[in-house]
């Protein structure tokens, strides 16, 4: 059996290992892509130093590359061997990116567009996909595919992204932007304040602010025009630490808001410091007031919405990157002689800090 190159995690915070794992070949409806460039994302500390949700060991979800195989029964209009695409995979070890190939659906695979390098077009799908899932599933946002030419009234609703500049938030305020959102309230350190409004940002704040509660709650009600009900209807929480973004939240929370959190809820979030420490179930990790919806979100559930399953990787992707609806995340480039330092390097760059960033890196030799 032909084998490859992957790199796997054995326990939480053991030093990474480079293992060879089966090639896969090709089954119905699948392709297998070299992977030329992935990136290193909060979820793989979750699962390198915490050992959260580890079934297997590969690591990494995005992936960016070159098809090399397809199945006879993938439909050539839409991809074909030499294709360079780019996908977010998750679901077992064939799927994960850092490995020299992936074997995955091509529902999971996008064309990259002209207008981005590969090393760009890594950045975002992890990001798009979960913006989509948060948005129309779990605070039921109608984003119509096509994009609809005239916005519904609801986009006028006051919206907070807590976490504008963390990948996740990039990706919401230009998804909401996109979607006609025009009350977007955005918080992030200073320094991002611009980019963020240009990603579609109205108002934005500094969450470090001692006054971030009644600053929110005062401009959600000043772009509402409302006194009455909540002064901010739906949050979306892309950072999910429990001092960091759940305390404030739930204080700016009332009777009638729908709460999105981007899981896991971090007690202690990995870091140079020392192990992560993770809970899962929100509504127990702050004191939310009666009549507050919170829910948890996990990206990994897309696919239960069959039309997100066909379209989005597919197609969504690839065209939101195109139009410029979607911009790549800024990439730090991580170097190193092997892609075991390279991987074990970008883990040790997040765990030092990320701001307003993607640390991206070579898998393949080869490619652009
Ligand atoms: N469950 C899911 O489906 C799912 C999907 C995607 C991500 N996530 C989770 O969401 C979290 C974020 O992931 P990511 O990849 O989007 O993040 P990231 O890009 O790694 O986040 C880095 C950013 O977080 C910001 N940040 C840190 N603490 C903050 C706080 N207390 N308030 C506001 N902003 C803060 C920093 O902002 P400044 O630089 O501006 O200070 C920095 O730019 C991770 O725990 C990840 O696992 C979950």
């Amino acid at each position: 059996m032909a084998t490859h190159p992957a790199i796997v995690t054995t326990t939480a915070s053991a030093p990474l290992k480079l293992q060879n794992v089966p090639t896969v070949v090709p089954k119905s409806g699948e392709v297998r892509v070299r992977v030329d460039w992935t990136m290193t994302a909060a979820f793989d500390l979750h699962q390198a130093d915490g050992g959260l949700l580890v079934s297997h060991g590969v690591l990494g979800s995005c992936f960016a590359g070159i098809i090399v195989e397809a199945s006879p029964d993938v439909d050539t209009a839409k991809l074909r061997i030499g294709d360079k695409v780019f996908g977010y995979g998750f679901q077992d070890q064939q799927t994960r990116a850092y490995q020299l190939y992936v074997t995955i659906s091509a529902h999971m695979c996008g064309k990259i567009p002209s207008n981005v390098t590969p090393q760009e077009a890594v950045t975002v799908p992890d990001s798009l996909i979960t913006a989509v899932h948060t948005l129309s599933y779990s605070l039921r946002l109608p984003l119509q595919w096509p994009v609809p030419a005239s916005p519904s009234p609801s986009t006028k609703t006051p919206i907070l992204v807590w976490g504008g500049s963390s990948s996740s938030g990039h990706a919401i305020l230009q998804v909401l932007k996109h979607w006609g959102y025009t009350n977007i309230i955005a918080t992030s350190s200073p320094q991002h304040h611009e980019l963020l409004k240009v990603l579609g940002a109205t108002k934005v704040f500094d969450y470090r602010d001692e006054k971030i509660v009644e600053n929110i709650k005062n401009a959600g009600r000043s772009l509402s025009g409302n006194t009455q009900g909540p002064a901010v209807p739906l949050i979306v929480d892309s950072i999910g630490s429990v001092s960091g973004s759940l305390a404030p939240i739930s204080a700016i929370a009332s009777t009638g808001t729908r709460v999105a959190v981007l899981l896991p809820v971090l007690i202690r979030a990995p870091s140079v410091k020392g192990p992560p420490e993770y809970a899962m179930d929100v509504k127990l990790m702050a004191k939310w007031q009666d009549g507050v919806e919170v829910e948890g979100v996990r990206t990994h559930f897309y696919m239960e919405n069959e039309a997100l399953k066909e379209r989005l990787q597919s197609e969504m992707l690839p065209e939101l990157v195109r139009t410029g609806a979607i911009r790549p995340i800024r990439q730090r480039l991580i170097t190193g002689s092997t892609m075991l330092e390279r991987a074990e390097s970008a883990l040790q760059a997040w765990r030092e800090g990320v701001s307003g960033e993607r640390l991206v890196w070579r898998v393949s030799g080869e490619g652009s």
